[in-house]
């Protein structure tokens, strides 16, 4: 008798309707929203997917070894998946992030071994990357850095979009992410881009001023180096007010209880959907609502 590991629950994760989101509007011209809910994988998010890749695949090239010590700039989703496969492969895990983010993220990194350093608020995610690469020059361990590593956006090029060509039967017409690394979105357009060359990649980021957990609207010197522009059909700016309006919806109209970022590409997708006609729009759940109760956004 064999058993599956943790290792075999990252991945294939349900691809649902949600029938009401998009209301009367998108019913009469015929359109499907899909969520991919990514909030199902072991430690919670999208980025397992990328966590995983980034490490087993530096292995199996021979670059670390269990035992060896990695470090990682994180927003917090990429912090827990990290701390998650580090626990399971045997990795120490140092993991750098600004002091403003989520509680329960930080003691979600802890709770599977993972050393936390806390950024100050005012230098952002730019910051707390800076400082992962100047622990990296004093020999303190190996950044994987997944703003750079292929092996995120091929995570979604291997696992994602197959998986989403095959539960739509290839017929997804529009396919809408909120960009963080933008690992998610290259990798999954690459795929559908080849099965079809016309389905549209739609990205989500906050619109200026507007501040959403693990998504930005990045500065040119730091827009990140697996982002290829050419590969994203159209950016769509959302508001933190509209991503929280959206989260709290989600929630009591479809029972879907996702994070802020999820909630801005739905919002995408249901603009989407007011506009076009017999389309089938996916969007990534990148996470689960529970991750952010400290912030406030579902008040009780
Ligand atoms: C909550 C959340 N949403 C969205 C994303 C974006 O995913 P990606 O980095 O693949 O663009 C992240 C990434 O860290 C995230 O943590």
């Amino acid at each position: 008798m064999s058993y599956p590991t943790i290792e075999s629950t990252i991945g294939n994760t349900p691809l649902i309707l949600l029938p009401r989101i998009g209301g009367e509007e998108a019913k009469r011209r015929n359109n499907l929203i899909l969520g991919k809910l990514e909030g199902n994988n072991p430690a919670g998010s999208v980025k397992d997917r990328a966590a995983f890749s980034m490490i087993t695949r530096a292995e199996a090239r021979g670059q670390i070894k269990p035992g060896d010590t990695l470090i990682e700039a994180t927003s917090g989703n990429t912090g827990i998946a990290l701390a998650m496969v580090a626990a399971m492969r045997g990795y120490k895990m140092i993991l750098l992030m600004p002091e403003n983010l989520s509680e329960e993220r930080r003691q979600s990194m802890a709770a599977y071994g993972a050393k936390i350093v806390l950024t100050p608020k005012s230098g952002g995610m730019e910051y707390a990357r800076d400082l992962a690469e100047q622990m990296q020059k004093n020999g303190e361990g190996l950044i994987l850095d997944q703003f750079a590593n292929p092996d995120n956006p091929l995570a979604h090029y291997e696992t994602t979009g197959p998986e989403i060509w095959r539960d739509t039967k290839g017929s997804i017409t529009h396919f809408v992410s909120a960009m963080g690394t933008t690992g998610t979105i290259m990798g999954v357009a690459q795929y559908l881009k080849e099965q079809n060359a016309q389905v549209q990649i739609v990205g989500a980021q906050p619109e200026e001023g507007s501040s959403i957990p693990g998504i930005r609207k990045w500065p040119e010197a730091y827009l990140p180096k697996i982002f290829d522009r050419s590969r994203v059909d159209q950016i769509e700016s959302v508001s933190q007010a509209d991503a929280e309006n959206m989260a709290r919806k989600l929630a009591v109209t479809e029972g879907v209880f996702c994070g802020i970022s999820a909630a801005g590409a739905c919002e995408v997708a249901v603009r989407l959907s007011h506009q076009l006609e017999n389309a089938t729009i996916v969007f990534i759940v990148c996470d689960r609502g529970d991750r952010y109760l400290s912030t406030g956004v579902f008040p009780a």
